[in-house]
């Protein structure tokens, strides 16, 4: 009891600031801005995908980390559904600011924006994308044709990046998690990445897909082929998916 007492005195909050939130700062928004003149791609409503998936017992237990994909193209219905399923609104609570998603979060902070690097997708051109949750719609960000090789180079010349179909990167805006929980929101946010990423896999699972999780990859690089300062928003998290061949 003593040494556990003793331990959890020294680390909890006791030497930390009072969080922005508690000092009275306004809350950070739910997503970080867009331009409204930037090129927008709507996505079809994920509840009405024509998906049938397998059962949950099967796609846990055939989950394996994918590093070779089909050439078949992921159709839009099948990534409206990946999308969903990692970081699909629920619910925006307007009044008390957070939104309830498809994966669990620290204190509903839901800190991550999705970067897509989009090679295989029927009816999307390839480029760098980010999907806007709040409204289900992707975001053009780059078409220039070397993004993929760009990215690739980031993911330290892994192939799986290079041949995917998509690669999800997830982004962490700091401050919407911060903002709540200062210093502890480094740690909440490495352990609300680990649950994304899970969904994707079973996610992707379920429709004869496959992913490999990535955490090698150069954060300078990385940060700058998404256009992030690296201190306020950086990578946190990769991913690459595709058919199964
Ligand atoms: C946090 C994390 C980081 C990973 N990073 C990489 C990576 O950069 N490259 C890679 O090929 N696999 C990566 N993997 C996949 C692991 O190698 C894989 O999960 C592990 O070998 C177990 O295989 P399984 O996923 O098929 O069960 C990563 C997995 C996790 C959970």
């Amino acid at each position: 009891m003593g040494a556990w007492k003793e331990y959890l005195d020294a680390t909890k909050y006791a030497n930390q600031p009072e969080s922005p939130q508690k000092q009275g700062v306004v809350q950070p928004p739910l997503q970080m801005p867009f331009d409204p003149a930037a090129r927008l791609i709507s996505l079809p409503d994920p509840q009405d995908c024509p998906i049938d998936c397998l059962g949950f017992k099967k796609l846990v237990q055939t989950r394996t980390s994918l590093r070779k994909y089909s050439k078949e193209a992921l159709t839009v219905h099948e990534m409206s559904y990946l999308l969903w399923a990692t970081q699909g609104v629920k619910e925006v609570n307007e009044a008390k600011g957070f939104t309830l998603r498809t994966v669990p979060s620290a204190g509903a902070r839901h800190p991550f924006e999705t970067y897509l690097l989009i090679n295989n997708v029927n009816g999307v051109e390839k480029g760098l994308y980010r999907y806007l949750a709040l409204e289900h719609v992707l975001l053009l960000v780059s078409d220039d044709p070397s993004i993929n090789q760009t990215i690739t180079e980031g993911c330290l010349g892994q192939k799986q990046v290079a041949n995917s179909a998509v690669t999800f990167c997830w982004v962490a805006d700091m401050a919407r998690t911060y903002w709540r929980y200062s210093e502890r929101a480094y740690r909440y946010l490495l352990l609300d990445a680990g649950h994304v990423c899970q969904n994707l896999y079973l996610a992707a699972e379920s429709i004869h897909c496959g992913v490999c999780a990535i955490a090698a990859y150069d954060d300078d690089l990385m940060d700058a082929a998404l256009g992030l300062d690296g201190t306020h928003q950086f990578t946190a998290y990769i991913a690459s998916l595709g058919k199964r061949a």
